[in-house]
């Protein structure tokens, strides 16, 4: 049975697949840095998404808000991850892109922010987010996982089918 903590594989597919998306770039390979953003991006949006819908109403409902993790935190970070991942996508799927050297070390740099970003937000939900909405709901607990779980894995089934996203 799944716990409200457990959603945070999510967080480590993503980091992985940023990961990827970078030694892709490292070696100049533009099809493989397109490739293993695509499946960040998808994962993204239906990993926040779900959160957006199901989670978080569930712990302001609660009475769980406090002010180093709030909903409206939470909430401000995703728009910013998101503004970040925008540009990178502009840049990455840009129909001239080339991967010289120069460009290379660019679009390493450029994601650095991003990653910072994204770890900052892994820390709040993984030490306070989770583990709140886990002890706080008990039992219950399991049900709203599942749901959330369920409902991220529906929306990237669509995204993977028809595209679009951010
Ligand atoms: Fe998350
Ligand atoms: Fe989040």
């Amino acid at each position: 049975m799944l716990n409200c903590i457990d959603l945070c594989m999510a967080h480590r597919k993503l980091a992985d697949h940023i990961q990827h998306h970078l030694e892709a770039v490292v070696q100049g390979n533009l099809e493989a840095t397109r490739q293993h953003f695509q499946k960040f991006l998808f994962l993204l949006q239906s990993h926040s998404t779900a959160e957006e819908e199901i989670l978080f109403p569930a712990y302001s409902n609660a009475g769980l808000d406090e002010p180093g993790c709030s909903v409206e935190l939470l909430l401000k970070e995703h728009v910013k991850i998101r503004r970040l991942v925008m540009e990178a996508k502009e840049r990455i799927f840009f129909t001239g892109a080339v991967l010289d050297a120069a460009s290379r070390v660019a679009w390493v740099e450029a994601l650095h922010m991003l990653k910072e970003v994204l770890a900052h937000h892994d820390v709040r939900e993984r030490t306070v987010f989770f583990p709140k909405l886990d002890a706080h709901l008990g039992a219950d607990a399991h049900a709203l996982a599942a749901k959330a779980h369920e409902r991220e894995r529906a929306l990237l089934a669509d995204l993977e089918t028809q595209g679009g996203g951010i």
